[in-house]
């Protein structure tokens, strides 16, 4: 399982102070040395934390791949289009929200997302979309012709000491997605703590997990931060292979 590390926040707090530190390409460098096999970043169209210089500066000193998270804004679709990431993942924005909150609905509204495929996939960038672990979904996705999805792990991060239900809903979501053809990834609010389950989930290819790794780089430093992440989801994923699940 590829484990990809979101790193924005570590630009989240240069940009608090408007200095030049802590360096985002650092921080991939530090995570690819504890086991990422990706880096992660999302250009926001507010630019709260990662700039168009640090997509530059990453695509370029990223030794394993990029994985640049957008709206469809067009703006941002072009930049995409021109700094060709190894993988564009495009996931709704909106501008007052603290995070993502939501996967991309993917009915007719969402002519902007339609739009954003076609020049990234002519660009050669693999694009895959954020959306919600739902079935309805999952066709629309597949329906689009992208190569993959990432299921929003949100609600089951929300619940999973109290129920199992978003678990199911994500392992159901998984198989019904792969069988479709679609690579199936997942993330929002995975941790030390709630990993293993999701990890687990025999269809799921990648993972994306950042606020919680750059939490606990202030303490362990980024590299034993992301170290500590991988030894739990390939754990997880031995464990979930010797059962035969
Ligand atoms: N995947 C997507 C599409 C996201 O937008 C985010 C948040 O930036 C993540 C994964 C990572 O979520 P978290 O920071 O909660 O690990």
């Amino acid at each position: 399982m590829r484990l990809y590390v979101n790193i924005d926040h570590v630009a989240t707090v240069r940009e608090a102070r408007g200095a030049d530190e802590p360096d985002p390409v650092q921080a991939a460098a530090a995570a690819e040395r504890g086991g990422a096999d990706g880096i992660t970043v999302h250009l926001r169209e507010d630019r709260r934390h990662i700039q168009d210089a640090d997509v530059r500066a990453l695509r370029a000193a990223v030794h394993s791949v990029l994985n640049l998270e957008l709206g469809a804004a067009p703006e941002i679709v072009r930049i995409a289009a021109r700094l060709r990431p190894f993988q564009a993942t495009l996931v709704p924005e909106r501008r007052r929200e603290i995070t993502t909150e939501g996967g991309l609905a993917l009915h007719g509204s969402d002519a902007r997302v339609r739009a954003a495929i076609a020049p990234l996939t002519a660009r050669d960038i693999r694009v895959s979309l954020f959306i919600d672990p739902d079935l309805r979904t999952i066709d629309r996705a597949a329906a689009l012709g992208v190569p993959a999805i990432e299921l929003h792990t949100g609600r089951y991060a929300q619940t999973w000491r109290k129920s199992n239900a978003a678990l199911r809903a994500l392992a159901r979501a998984a198989a019904h997605a792969r069988a479709r053809g679609l690579a199936v990834h997942a993330g929002h609010g995975l941790t030390y703590e709630n990993v293993q389950p999701v990890a687990a989930i025999p269809e799921i290819e990648e993972l994306n997990i950042g606020h919680s790794i750059v939490s606990n780089a202030i303490f362990l430093g980024m590299e034993e931060a992301v170290r500590r992440m991988r030894a739990l989801v390939d754990e997880a994923r031995e464990r979930g292979a010797g059962s035969g699940t």
